[in-house]
């Protein structure tokens, strides 16, 4: 693992969010995106060398709509840039942590994701992830 890629802040309302955090940090998100096949809607901001992801759902099967359910808005997980996601997974995978797929998957941000299951993390949600090289 390289470095802490983005920390990720679950919202109900991204507009109602991206205003919120708009005031905090002084500027504007350089980038809103949705991941259809995750149900999600994204929105990225730049702080200095770090960022911060807000994840909204956009559908009610949505990996964050389940998670709006039983938790309050706030603090979701913390992504971790890799440089070959495969290996690390494999790598995570034999230490006996679960994987939450098998298979990276497309996320934000021109990335390959896979996240942790949070039962063996201590309870934090890990998300790996991977730049795609073009
Ligand atoms: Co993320």
């Amino acid at each position: 693992m390289k470095r802490i890629e983005h920390i990720g802040i679950a919202v109900s309302d991204i507009e109602k969010s991206n205003k919120v955090f708009k005031k905090i940090f002084g500027k504007e998100n350089f980038k809103e995106e949705r991941v259809e096949s995750e149900g999600v809607i994204t929105s990225f901001f730049q702080i200095g060398t770090n960022k911060i992801e807000l994840v909204a759902a956009i559908n009610i099967d949505s990996p964050i709509s389940k998670y709006l359910q039983g938790n309050r808005e706030g603090m979701h997980h913390i992504a971790f840039d890799v440089e070959d996601i495969e290996k690390e997974m494999d790598r995570i995978k034999q230490e006996g942590i679960r994987l939450l797929n098998d298979i990276p998957k497309k996320g934000a941000d021109n990335k390959l994701i896979c996240f942790l299951h949070p039962k063996d993390t201590n309870g934090v949600l890990i998300e790996l992830c991977q730049e795609i090289k073009q």
